[in-house]
């Protein structure tokens, strides 16, 4: 029989709350969620995070889980805190949605500095001012479409219905005539009076975790707003595979997550056009680059294979679609293009990463790297380009590690270890958890020290040989090794923030993906790292680490000082191209085509390659 569930909705506590039925053996998360309340589950609802969590205000707390204790520590199960996606409760309860870490003012890599400038603009967007002779006798027997279509020059038939609406008035209301917008042969608008220097267009790069859009100038190249947000889809899993995992063959779910990233679309378009005072129906073209799994999510097309061996994308080209199809409050009939996909890991965005980069030319061979929660890693030359997928998952954004979160106002961003370890937040605020880049510094300085050996084991035993400060830091609680960064009250800290050997273990899996997917294409391409000129690092994470830390951790070959460079959003910078010239777009086709893809999985020499990248580099 179902139990009473009620929930506060509201973090920050106040009176917000829903009252839910929840059927026998069913989660608090799988109610919150088939009932619209947002609870986080970075690791998909599999026990392995704390995003989830719910501190119970009323009705028995039940037992804790392994989950419970093994994710939340006993401090906050004593303080009735259970992970939602494990709980199922078999009485009348309420519980409160735990407040999130404080997230404001995300560090994510917004657009870049744009690429005006680094290309000859031709974005196919054509406007046209035009005087059209209008029907004006009753035997006359035309119509406005037809004398429209003979002013273009295109057959009547070829002008979308949507355009149509408006179009007596356009041609009546004006003396100076109409401007009408065409791309490619077909018509986008028909608008009363001269817009021609109206122009606009859209750069969207849609993350696994983070969403970035851009609005251009499509004559001058002109970056005029750019905003960023976490991909809402992140409530429903922080990786690819428990976002598929959560759409799989469930066309009820594919539609949530669709519907979110729609939304958050849209509230772009709004953002950006507020903050330049474009009107959106002045955007007539839009770029949009994605993992394979966003791009089908995106078009509304089930996903589900694309996370089962062979592991194949439904549709790998390039794709074109009016506005109104997406539902983007923009031109109804603008153009959205969608970047072809290489493969089912390997998708638009590590074509515009290779785009943006010219990585397919010159003769010197170099590398590309976009460290994301779906990273990328890209080798090549004019000669030959292949790819792979290097899933890290979500710890380098704060994901999975005990007191990690993102890189976000209070996060700890940087971190020195000598005879003590010492702490730099964003913000210079106080410290509430240790992001990506922190994270790296932390045990890259602790490798050093000697307090974490080669193969990732926090070194309690051997604790005797560090400076006493450090030292003190170095403890076994219970079967747990731990290292505590903070303690309460140290350096601001409101709560003792501390690294665990799992955290350690959850580094060494995620920079294990990137660096795998390094040493497994150099091993496929048969070069030495000496033998690549140069290392690129992507991605909004990528544009944050300290290379020194990810040299030390083993993330990056040592390719020697100068030779790794940051190159923003590349990913961003690639849409860019595309929107601002169609000779670019061309070539992502052409790229697409030539890009090879490597698969880590089923490469006979790859579980040994990944073992060998999940230890540490011996000092
Ligand atoms: S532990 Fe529940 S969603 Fe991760």
């Amino acid at each position: 029989m179902a139990v009473a569930l009620t929930i506060l909705t509201d973090p920050r506590g106040t009176d917000a709350r829903r009252e839910l039925a929840l059927p026998p053996a069913t989660s608090i998360l799988a109610a919150a969620h088939a009932a619209g309340i947002d609870v986080t589950a970075t690791c998909g609802g599999r026990g392995r995070c704390t995003s989830c969590r719910v501190k119970f205000v009323a009705g028995a707390v039940p037992p804790p889980t392994i989950g419970d204790e093994v994710q939340l520590g006993d401090a906050l199960v004593r303080e009735g805190y259970r992970l939602a996606c494990q709980c199922q409760p078999t009485e009348a309860v309420t519980v409160q949605v735990a407040p999130p870490l404080e997230e404001t003012s995300f560090q994510i890599l917004g657009a870049g500095a744009g690429v005006a400038g680094r290309v000859r603009i031709d974005s196919g967007v054509d406007k046209q001012l035009l005087k059209i002779s209008l029907p004006h006798e009753e035997h006359h027997q035309t119509s406005d479409l037809e004398e429209l279509a003979a002013a273009v020059g295109i057959a009547a038939a070829d002008v979308p219905a949507g355009v149509l609406a408006g179009l007596p008035q356009a041609l009546r209301d004006d003396p100076a005539g109409v401007t009408v917008t065409s791309f490619a042969g077909r018509i986008l608008a028909v608008e009363r009076g001269d817009t021609t220097s109206m122009r606009f267009g859209l750069a969207i790069d849609v993350g696994t975790t983070s969403v970035v859009t851009t609005l251009l100038e499509l004559t001058s190249g002109e970056q005029l707003a750019s905003v960023s947000s976490l991909n809402p889809q992140a409530v429903f899993g922080a990786d690819l595979m428990s976002r598929i995992a959560f759409a799989q063959f469930n066309p009820g779910n594919l539609r949530k997550l669709r519907t979110r990233i729609l939304g958050l679309l849209n509230q772009h378009v709004a953002e950006v056009c507020r903050a330049s005072g474009v009107l959106p129906k002045w955007v007539y073209k839009v770029v949009v680059v994605g993992n394979t799994c966003m791009h089908h999510v995106l078009l509304g097309i089930d996903p589900s294979h694309v996370g089962l061996a062979p592991y194949a994308p439904v549709m790998r080209h390039a794709l074109t679609l009016a506005a109104h199809e997406l539902f983007l409050k923009i031109a109804p009939e603008a153009r959205v293009c969608f970047l072809p996909i290489v493969a089912g890991f390997v998708g638009a965005d590590a074509v515009a990463v290779a785009l943006a980069t010219h990585l397919d030319e010159g003769d010197a061979l170099r590398m590309a790297v976009d460290i994301g929660t779906n990273g990328e890693v890209l080798l090549g030359s004019s000669a030959r380009l292949i790819a792979c997928s290097a899933p890290a998952g979500p710890a380098f954004e704060g994901g999975q590690i005990r007191h990690g979160m993102r890189g976000a106002h209070g996060a700890i961003d940087r971190v020195t270890v000598d005879d003590d370890v010492r702490v730099h937040t964003i913000g210079e605020a106080d410290p509430l958890g240790i992001c990506g880049s922190g994270l790296l510094d932390l045990v890259a300085g602790l490798l050093d020290a000697g307090a974490i050996d080669w193969t990732g084991l926090i070194q309690v035993e051997g604790r005797d040989a560090l400076p006493p400060a450090l030292r003190d830091r170095v403890v076994m609680r219970g079967e747990e090794r731990q290292v505590v960064v903070l303690r309460p009250g140290e350096a601001g800290a409101g709560r003792e923030i501390v690294l665990t050997q799992d955290d350690v273990r959850q580094l060494q899996l995620a920079k294990g993906a990137i660096a795998s997917g390094i040493a497994m294409l150099q091993h496929v391409a048969g070069v030495a790292a000496e033998r690549v000129a140069e290392l690129l690092l992507a991605g909004g994470f990528g544009n944050y680490l300290s290379i020194a830390s990810a040299v030390r951790i083993g993330l990056i070959p040592d390719l020697g000082a100068g030779r790794v460079r940051y190159v923003g959003n590349a990913a961003s910078l690639g849409a860019q191209l595309c929107l601002l010239s169609e000779p670019e777009r061309a070539r992502a086709d052409a790229l697409a085509r030539r890009i090879e893809h490597v698969s880590l999985a089923a490469h006979p020499d790859f579980e040994q390659i990944f073992v060998d990248c999940m230890n540490f580099p011996r000092p």
